[in-house]
């Protein structure tokens, strides 16, 4: 379930169509569905029950506190790539003893605000890291969870920008620096090492690389174990894929079942980092029609949101669906969905057959997952609002921004 459905030519998320959202809040603004949310979260609790494993919502995705908060109530963990992001979670009720501090450039005071806060684990990407968060560690007097995220070297086959798990990207260390490093980081003080992560990339639609990956991981385990270093758990990381198209998308239990096929009958917790799969359909981004422009070679639909609020076109060539909010007047053309942004590049979507007229609500479908948290000032344009819908009711999860708020904080010279 997606939470976005057609009643009666109107589209709407849960029971609140969507044209009344637009008129209460204003457009562009993102919606997101509880329903929809919750429903992701729990194919993944009943894809791994029995297992002792936890799902860290990979805060990433989607950062808004309404949506952290709902995670937390769940009972989920996060994983979080910055200071920042681990900040949101506590500030929206997240357990930080439920957290795994990802990422390949932590500052010494990123360490040290995750070793305070008590995360669950900090997963390093290098040798100079371990070094560092040892001596950040000693200097606060705090032991330091540790894995060590580990490149298994498995083509995800996804777009080149998020895959993650070769050898030629910059994320974890090397498969056969591996142990090597682990034998270092036992040596030095301040540590304890508690598991091992990995993460191939993301939107991945068959689940073979990842169970490769599985398999591997677990093979340094078992290295590590004969040496007496005994991993309490094991991290997958992120990366089940959603349909945005027309994409062959197996559901969680499928995607889920050669990985833990992979690792059956061990004794360590198993971790997963969702992001994408949790948020990505329960999300969409609604803007209106400013200007229909017919041309010789090509009809623009120019709509009031733009790159800046959704980048995933722009920098992808990435695929959402365009769906009217409601029946239009409008005759069916094909056309470029585009935004107000000075940059060819600013487009939403390209050569839809639509049948629109100008003051149409359009909405972005699947934008629930790096959209809003992708989005920029660029052009000084407010970022939009963030609504959550659950059944009824309507929640401002976070205002529009306004044009004042932008250079508030900018100083002119004496
Ligand atoms: N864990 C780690 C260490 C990651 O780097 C990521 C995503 C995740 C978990 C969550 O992966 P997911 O389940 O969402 O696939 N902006 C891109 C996606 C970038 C993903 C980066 N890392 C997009 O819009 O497609």
């Amino acid at each position: 379930m997606t939470g976005f459905d057609c009643r009666n030519g109107m589209l709407c998320a849960e029971d609140v169509p969507l044209t009344r959202i637009a008129e209460e809040y204003g457009t562009p603004c993102y919606v997101y569905s509880r329903a929809a949310i919750e429903s992701a979260y729990a194919e993944y609790s009943q894809a791994l029950a029995g297992r002792d494993a936890l799902v860290c919502y990979a805060v990433k995705a989607n950062a808004n506190l309404a949506i952290l908060n709902l995670f937390a109530r769940l009972g989920a963990g996060f994983d979080v790539l910055s200071g920042g992001e681990l900040a949101r979670v506590i500030a929206a009720g997240g357990d930080p003893s439920k957290v795994i501090f990802s990422g390949v450039g932590k500052s010494e005071a990123e360490l040290a605000q995750a070793l305070a806060a008590g995360v669950h684990c900090l997963n390093v990407e290098s040798p100079a890291e371990l070094d560092r968060l040892s001596a950040v560690a000693g200097r606060i007097g705090r032991r330091a969870p540790v894995s060590l995220r580990v490149n298994p070297d498995v083509d995800p086959k996804t777009h080149p920008y998020i895959s993650t798990g070769l050898r030629s990207n910059k994320f974890g260390v090397a498969y056969e620096d591996a142990l090597p490093l682990y034998r270092r980081a036992r040596t030095l003080p301040n540590l304890d090492i508690v598991g091992i992560a990995c993460h191939i990339g993301s939107q991945l639609l068959d689940p073979a690389p990842a169970a490769e990956a599985a398999t591997k991981v677990a093979a340094l385990a078992d290295a590590l174990a004969a040496e007496g270093i005994v991993l309490r758990h094991i991290d997958l990381g992120g990366g089940k894929g959603i349909r945005y198209r027309d994409e062959a998308v197996p559901d969680t239990a499928a995607y889920l079942a050669p990985l833990l096929a992979a690792l059956a009958g061990r004794r360590e917790t198993l971790v997963f980092e969702p992001g994408r799969s949790l948020v990505g359909n329960a999300g969409v981004l609604l803007t209106r029609v400013e200007y229909l422009k017919h041309g010789e070679e090509k009809n623009f639909a120019v709509v009031d949101a733009a790159m800046n609020d959704l980048l995933r076109p722009a920098l992808y060539d990435a695929w959402h669906d365009i769906r009217p909010a409601s029946p239009s007047t409008g005759v069916e053309a094909v056309y470029d969905v585009v935004g107000p942004v000075c940059e060819s590049g600013d487009f939403l979507a390209r050569a839809r057959r639509l049948a629109i007229s100008q003051g149409d609500l359009l909405a972005v479908m699947s934008a629930g997952a790096y959209g809003m948290v992708m989005s920029s000032n660029y052009n000084s344009r407010p970022r939009a609002a963030e609504v959550v819908v659950d059944g009824a009711r309507m929640h401002l999860a976070r205002p529009r921004e306004d044009v004042a708020q932008l250079f508030a904080s900018e100083r002119i010279p004496e």
